[in-house]
């Protein structure tokens, strides 16, 4: 049983000027989704949202919320909130009103206001701090509020665009854990845009991979950096080692032979490629091992560059003999003596078999 969509663009193109911002762009949101929008500044994320918002009307195609076409409908009547980065809290406010604000527009009585406003910054934790005003708080509790006073709307979507941004990082990390807490508890569809991959990953349920106006993926954050549409989305979901190779055979069905600069390796794909065509090798640097070039057999071989010590794992950036440099992390294990290689020493690098990205090799990117 498929619900149906809770919103949806169809075929939505929107432009300035002579530049398209989005261009035939199609989402279905589902009920009760954290849905990310990820991709590079400027690829449309935040027209996205001022298009479902209602900011923004769309040139071409349509919305709908609900089942229902959104053209001709205002912003104050779509049950869609927007928390933006800038926390745009009325400061002469206290931070009760701040959150009762909607309500009071919206003219309910004064218990249903106090309830509904009281119940919403207990979500958020900041029972206890509504009398303060908003420069009386640290910027993660200004956050809280701008959520709060979102949530105490019981907004269809709630939408929030770059809104950890601006803070700091083990904030920033508190926050995302909360956020997704917070859209479980509620049930509210979330659409939360971001540039932070690690961000997009950790806390969705689908990922949006956007690029110049359209999505190039969209699916669990594991199939994004597991299995990745194309390089674009391979490099934009995570650090990545990109190889080009060419294939020289087909040893069996999902294998292929590919020669790296002239040294064969055979990795695994469900899809097609000819024999002689140009390929894209993405191997992650938490995938790859380096051992000494004595003791080793198969791998690339080349020479380590420089060693970074960065607690959990320790980064080795190795130039391959084969051209390229690429970097493995890995982690300490007490069973794993040899991990350690000065600059300079002969390794080869491996990988565990199938856990190589095979990828049409993209010119653009
Ligand atoms: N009001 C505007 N006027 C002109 N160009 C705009 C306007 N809003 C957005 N754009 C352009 O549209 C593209 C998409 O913008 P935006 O949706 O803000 O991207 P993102 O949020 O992913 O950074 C960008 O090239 C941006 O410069
Ligand atoms: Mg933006």
């Amino acid at each position: 049983m498929t619900k149906p969509p809770i919103a949806s663009f169809r075929s939505v193109s929107k432009h300035y000027g002579t530049h398209y911002a989005l261009c035939a762009f199609d989402l279905d949101l589902r009920e009760g989704e954290l849905l990310t929008l990820l991709g590079p500044s400027g690829c449309g994320k935040t027209t996205v949202l001022r298009l479902l918002a209602g900011f923004e009307t769309p040139d071409s195609g349509e919305i709908l919320l609900d089942g229902r076409t959104l053209a001709g409908v205002p912003p104050e009547a779509r049950n869609v909130n927007t928390v933006f980065q800038s926390y745009a809290l009325f400061p002469h406010l206290s931070v009760f009103e701040n959150v009762a604000f909607g309500l009071r527009m919206r003219k309910l009585g004064g218990a249903e206001i106090r309830d509904r406003t009281e119940s919403a910054l207990r979500m958020v934790r900041l029972e206890g701090l509504g009398g303060r005003r908003p420069l009386q708080l640290s910027g993660g509790q200004q956050q809280r509020v701008a959520l709060a006073r979102a949530l105490v709307n019981r907004p269809r979507v709630l939408l929030l665009d770059e809104c950890l941004s601006a803070l700091d990082y083990r904030l920033r990390h508190d926050m995302q854990l909360e956020l997704k807490e917070l859209q479980r508890q509620t049930g509210i569809t979330f659409v939360f845009v971001t540039h932070d991959r690690e961000e997009a990953l950790s806390i969705s349920d689908r990922v949006a991979v956007m690029r110049d106006g359209r999505i190039e993926q969209l699916g669990r954050p594991r199939d994004i950096y597991e299995r990745p549409a194309n390089l674009f989305v391979a490099q934009f979901a995570g650090e990545s080692n990109v190889l080009e190779a060419t294939v020289t055979a087909k040893p069996g069905p999902d294998a292929l032979t590919v020669s790296v600069a002239g040294t064969p390796v055979t990795v695994q794909t469900d899809r097609n490629f000819v024999i002689g065509e140009k390929i894209a090798l993405v191997l992650r640097p938490e995938d790859l091992h380096a051992h000494d070039d004595a003791t080793g057999r198969g791998g690339l071989a080349g020479r380590v560059l420089e060693r970074t010590y960065r607690g959990v794992t320790l980064d080795t950036l190795i130039a391959l003999d084969a051209g390229p440099r690429i970097k493995a992390c890995e982690f300490f294990r007490e069973d794993a003596p040899t991990l350690d290689h000065p600059p300079g020493q002969r390794v080869r690098v491996g990988w565990t078999p199938g856990w190589e990205i095979v990828l049409p090799h993209d010119a653009e990117t």
